[in-house]
């Protein structure tokens, strides 16, 4: 029987048909670093069809830490924040990339609150995976829960509209991370689930300690790999804590221009210092023609 979850899986599919979205293009690996070849997580073949080989992913230099992707489709001049992940124009690849590809292998999915859904009209949002071939390769071939540990962060415990995916209410496990302030406002969410744990990680909403996050996902949820997807505010305050392990920004043959749409990292004073990344690899599609045709798809880690 298809289950709900599933089918909000195929639904999307449709709604890319809607975009004129047919199929998925194949990725072409243009450059892949041999340094981080035994970095693989073992993918199942459709991915690796689709991906054009295993998913790749480097740990931690900081062993009592989970190690973090950060995950964003951008246009070429760095818009990411749009109320929807697929209006940058990454193309269906891009969207499975972002909610399969890195998710079928990894054992946490984190977003700040209003990230449950881009706006009040949007189904909520999806701290899982849904595509029922990579589910089977999960809990078959990785041995590992149906879903990953579901993340939320919010500072100030405001949490709109409650906990109210499928997921979170039934099946899944998740684990709000907030401040000593925000604690009150969540202890109506979380009443009598017992799927559901709250940890405070700071004093006030905007004093987050993200590696204490980090750490206490390893210690306490056995979380190796933790996927944050955003928004901003989330992941300018992992970058800022040097907490991101590998970036996995793709680039849509897009232009924006509309300075109210964030970049992924928004800091309102620079880093003291340029970081440099190092190139992991870089993938585009073979097929070079309809939306997403020409996305690039490079994968960076700091050079620490
Ligand atoms: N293109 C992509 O790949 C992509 C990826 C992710 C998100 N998005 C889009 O981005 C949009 C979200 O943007 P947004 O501007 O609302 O996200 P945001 O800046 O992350 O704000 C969301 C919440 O995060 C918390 N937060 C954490 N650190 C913060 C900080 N330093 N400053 C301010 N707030 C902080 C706040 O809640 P608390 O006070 O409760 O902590 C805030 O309400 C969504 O529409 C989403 O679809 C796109």
């Amino acid at each position: 029987m298809v289950s709900k979850e599933d089918l909000n899986y195929i639904d999307r599919e449709n709604d890319s048909r809607k975009y004129g979205i047919k199929r998925f293009a194949r990725l072409k690996t243009l450059y892949q670093n041999p340094n981080y070849r035994n970095f693989t997580i073992k993918s199942p073949e459709k991915v690796k069809n689709i991906y054009g080989g295993d998913v790749i992913w480097v740990d931690s230099p900081e062993k009592d830490r989970a190690s973090v992707g950060l995950i964003y489709v951008q246009t070429l001049d760095g818009r990411a924040a749009f109320p929807a992940p697929w209006e940058a124009k990454g193309g269906l690849t891009d969207w499975y990339h972002f909610r399969e590809i890195l998710r079928f292998g990894i054992d946490a999915v984190g977003a700040a609150r209003n990230m449950r859904r881009g706006n009040n009209n949007e189904r909520p949002l999806l701290l899982s995976f849904y595509d029922p071939e990579l589910v089977k390769y999960r809990t078959n071939e990785l041995q590992k829960g149906r879903h990953p540990l579901g993340v939320i962060i919010t500072g100030s415990g405001n949490i709109d509209n409650g906990i109210d995916h499928l997921a979170f209410r039934y099946e899944g496990k998740s684990v709000i991370f907030t401040s000593k302030d925000g604690l009150k406002n969540l202890e109506s969410v979380v009443k009598g689930n017992s799927s559901m744990s709250v940890e405070v990680i700071g004093k006030s909403p905007r004093e987050l300690d993200m590696k204490e996050m980090l750490r206490i996902l390893k210690s306490k949820y056995k979380v190796e790999r933790f996927l944050a997807l955003g928004g901003p505010g989330f992941s300018t305050d992992l970058i800022k804590q040097d907490c991101v392990d590998n970036y996995f920004i793709n680039i849509a043959p897009t232009l924006s221009g509309d300075n109210r749409i964030k970049s992924f990292f928004s800091a309102e004073e620079s880093l003291p210092r340029l970081v440099d990344l190092e190139l992991v690899s870089l993938k585009i599609s073979k097929e070079n023609t309809g939306e997403g045709g020409f996305t690039l798809y490079p994968h960076y880690i700091p050079k620490r």
